[in-house]
């Protein structure tokens, strides 16, 4: 799926909103390589991120072609700071109303708004599409992330008990989240 690239002004920033160029590959594997190293909050860890650039091509086309998902990057003054995405469901029809969420910033872009303007715009896409609900989990203890998504209207709708084992041999809860579109 692709949005029409737009630009928004945060506290005196640019920021630019648009689909990821598969020549971003790169970009985008070191990305996830940093920011899986920032926080124990996603869903590995950033020795587990192999993807080769081919592998991560196929995966920018496959966004930017899909009419199910939608993939979009955000620049702070020319700066790739992060990116979110949503996913509908395509196994049955009667699931097929359902889109997945998911979004993740480099640490030194966060805590500016710039989560809540792109989830804000990532629901608008979601809703224009047609979808009816949008879902996601977080990691217990991510109080930013559940304070942004409580803010633009998810509530939280339940929980898989240590759901995520770390190395030191803690666990921590996935905390599932639910807003209507
Ligand atoms: C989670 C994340 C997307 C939030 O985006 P962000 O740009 O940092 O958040 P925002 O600045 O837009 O703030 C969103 C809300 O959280 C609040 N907030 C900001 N920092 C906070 C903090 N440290 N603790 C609690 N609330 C905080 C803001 O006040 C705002 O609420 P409000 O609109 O009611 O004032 C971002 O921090 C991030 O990518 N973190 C690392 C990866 C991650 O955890 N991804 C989510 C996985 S589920």
């Amino acid at each position: 799926m692709r949005i029409k690239e737009e630009k928004y002004n945060l506290n005196g920033k640019e920021v630019l909103l648009r689909n990821a160029r598969p020549d971003e590959a790169q970009m985008l594997i070191d990305y996830l390589k940093t920011v899986t190293g920032e926080t124990r909050f996603l869903m590995c860890g950033p020795e587990e991120v192999q993807y080769t650039v081919e592998q991560e091509e196929d995966f920018i086309k496959s966004y930017n072609d899909s009419e199910h998902k939608l993939l979009i990057l955000a620049f702070i003054d020319g700066e790739y700071a992060g990116n979110c995405s949503f996913q509908g469901r395509t196994g049955n029809r009667r699931e097929a109303h359902r889109a997945g969420i998911g979004i993740a910033l480099f640490q030194k872009y966060t805590g500016q708004g710039l989560g809540k303007l792109m989830m804000r715009k990532l629901l608008e896409e979601a809703a224009a599409k047609g979808y009816e609900q949008a879902e996601l989990t977080l990691v217990d203890g991510n109080t930013r992330a559940y304070r942004l998504y409580e803010s633009v209207g998810f509530q939280e709708c339940g929980r898989i008990p240590r759901a995520n084992k770390y190395e030191d041999g803690t666990y921590a809860d996935d905390i599932w989240m639910v807003r209507k579109l």
